[in-house]
């Protein structure tokens, strides 16, 4: 079979002529997910170590369209630019806590990417039942991907608790790049207009161009507020408000209003290596008497 050839074969390029339901016969698969890309897929894994891999199929035009309307012409080009997009971003990155890719694979009727298969499922199924102390746990471990990806100039751009998927171990692994944006420096200033509802930070409504950075910022304080505070993120959530009524650990209401500013200039930056966040990280382990 094609995908037992070297990955190297694959990236890329209009490789297997098959459609995806037969190579890997989907009809049968589980669904581990649906978005606006298209579907997740459990697979068996045909280039890795492991049994199972996920499949994530991007819905464009399929072989079988007779019709040539704008529509699926739209719908293709805008599957393959959120294909590029990921594909783009997961080959540049390699973090304990963000998605691998084991392969790209252009099929005859859709676009795939192959990944680890995260067993726990997202950080969305299991959010409710989370303590403070895993909450916290699974926080520095997607602040240590964000700043990881922060310090390459990449913009993830919609984290979000679906986004994060949890594996076998037990850790926090951010994912779904489809949003994601690589820029050319730190200062940079952009439009947006996108992302998930209830995790857009305030100055995206403003019509102005925005530091997107202290935008991803945002969205991690809306992540870790729905850990903590067991609540559901919405568009007219007053976050602060909740935190604020909540009876929380001093050092974690600090967290959340650097997180949650609505003034992005006083919002923090993800800088885990710096010394001011491993302070802040000492000083949250120190208030609930762990060794730092
Ligand atoms: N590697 C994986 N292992 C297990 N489940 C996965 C994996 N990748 C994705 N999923 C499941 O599929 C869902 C959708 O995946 P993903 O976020 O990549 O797609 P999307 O179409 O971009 O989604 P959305 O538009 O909702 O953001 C995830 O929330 C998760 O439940
Ligand atoms: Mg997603």
């Amino acid at each position: 079979m094609a995908l037992n050839k070297p990955l190297s074969h694959f990236i890329d390029i209009d490789l297997v002529h098959k459609t995806v339901e037969e190579e890997f016969q989907l009809q049968d698969a589980k669904v581990l997910g649906e978005g606006m890309s298209g579907a997740v897929f459990l697979v068996k894994n045909p280039v890795g170590k492991t049994d199972f891999a996920a499949l994530k199929v991007f819905r464009g035009k399929r072989e079988s369209d007779s019709s040539s309307s704008s529509n699926s012409d739209h719908s293709q080009e805008r599957a393959e630019k959120l294909f590029r997009t990921e594909v783009n971003v997961m080959r540049q990155c390699q973090h304990p806590n963000l998605m691998p890719m084991l392969n790209s694979v252009r099929m005859a009727d859709s676009l795939c990417i192959l990944m680890p298969y995260m067993s726990e499922g997202s950080l969305n199924r299991i959010i409710h039942r989370l303590t403070t102390h895993q909450a916290i746990g699974y926080f520095f471990q997607i602040a240590d991907a964000l700043n990881y990806l922060h310090k390459k100039k990449i913009i993830h751009g919609d984290i979000k608790p679906n986004n994060v998927l949890i594996n076998s171990v037990n850790q926090a692994v951010l994912s779904d790049f489809g949003l994601s944006k690589c820029v050319p420096n730190q200062s940079v200033k952009l439009f947006i207009d996108y992302g998930t509802k209830g995790f857009r930070a305030p100055e995206t409504f403003e019509d102005e161009r925005v530091c997107p950075f202290k935008v991803d910022i945002y969205a991690l304080g809306v992540t870790f507020w729905a850990m903590i505070l067991k609540k559901k993120p919405g568009p007219s959530v007053n976050y602060l408000h909740h935190v604020n009524r909540a009876s929380l650990i001093p050092c974690l209401k600090q967290v959340f209003e650097s997180l949650l500013n609505k003034d992005p200039s006083k919002r923090i930056s993800v800088s885990l290596g710096s010394d001011e966040s491993k302070k802040e990280s000492i000083k949250i382990k120190k208030e609930r008497g762990q060794p730092s």
